[in-house]
């Protein structure tokens, strides 16, 4: 993984990747944030050495290099899944180069189906916590100790500093932001009605299909990190419809700029 990192930070920085503060991930129908950037670079994830490749239609899959509120920013305009049949590793390889190339935060954005039902379709979430149900570890494996502690302390996960500021930044701009449980599933399929009252009874108020694995390298790396979901369909067991993919992906657009606004506030200062 060594060599596999350098030769990505090597072409990355010979395109003029270098210095960024800030990374960020755009999820699912989120992918507008870039409109507000002044970009200096671009890169499709195919031309990185090292990178996976992004399958899914509503994520573009480009690294992208520039200014977002006088800051330097990298943001990956699409994230890897493990449904799309990467293994942890691999869909966690992109922080490590983010981490590489010298960011100091990260961001993290996803769409996740509200499993607390006092949360509704729309509202956003600030993950306070998580629960990793996706059936493995991005650190399990043999050379884990060259990059940072193996067994890595997960008491607090999320920064707290970050949170306090998103708090503070929704308050301002009357953003509802809730804070929250995430649950971590593969995917793609959606959950049984069984499932979201299991997952309800162990504590989540939201699932969704990414995130956790790239916290936990984000923790590996001592990277502080901060993850917002928006919560685009409401899970509930007793009276639940069909799911409607192209319902999950407008929702997600239309919470856009409240996601814009919580991330320049935070990138801001
Ligand atoms: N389940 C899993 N992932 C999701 C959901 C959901 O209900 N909604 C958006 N992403």
């Amino acid at each position: 993984m060594k060599n596999n990192i350098q030769e990505s930070l090597a072409f990355l920085q010979s395109k003029g990747f270098t210095q960024p503060e800030f990374g960020i991930v755009l999820g699912t129908g989120l992918g507008q944030l870039v409109q507000h950037i002044q970009i200096e670079k671009e890169v499709n994830y195919s031309d990185i050495p090292h990178f996976p490749v992004s399958t899914v239609e509503s994520h573009s899959g480009k690294l992208i290099l520039g200014t977002l509120e006088g800051k330097k920013v990298v943001v990956m305009q699409g994230r890897f899944h493990l449904y799309e049949g990467y293994s942890i590793q691999e869909i966690t390889f992109p922080i490590r180069i983010l981490k590489a190339l010298g960011i100091q935060k990260l961001l993290i954005s996803n769409a996740a189906g509200a499993i607390n039902l006092d949360y509704k379709k729309g509202d956003m979430m600030l993950i306070d916590d998580h629960i990793n149900l996706q059936g493995g570890s991005p650190l399990a494996f043999k050379t884990v100790s060259d990059f940072g502690d193996r067994f890595v302390d997960m008491s607090a996960p999320y920064d707290a500093e970050m949170n306090k500021k998103a708090i503070a930044v929704a308050k301002e701009n009357g953003i509802k932001l809730h804070k929250g449980v995430y649950v971590g599933v593969v995917g793609p399929q959606l959950e049984t009605r069984a499932e979201y009252r299991y997952l309800r009874n162990i504590g989540a108020d939201a699932v969704g299909m990414s995130t956790v694995p790239e916290v936990i390298v984000a923790n590996h790396l001592r990277l502080p990190v901060i993850a917002v979901s928006v919560l685009t369909d409401e899970c509930d067991p007793d009276n639940l419809k069909p799911v409607d993919i192209a319902e999950i992906i407008a929702i997600a657009g239309q919470a856009e700029p409240k996601m814009v606004t919580l991330f320049k506030g935070l990138v801001r200062n």
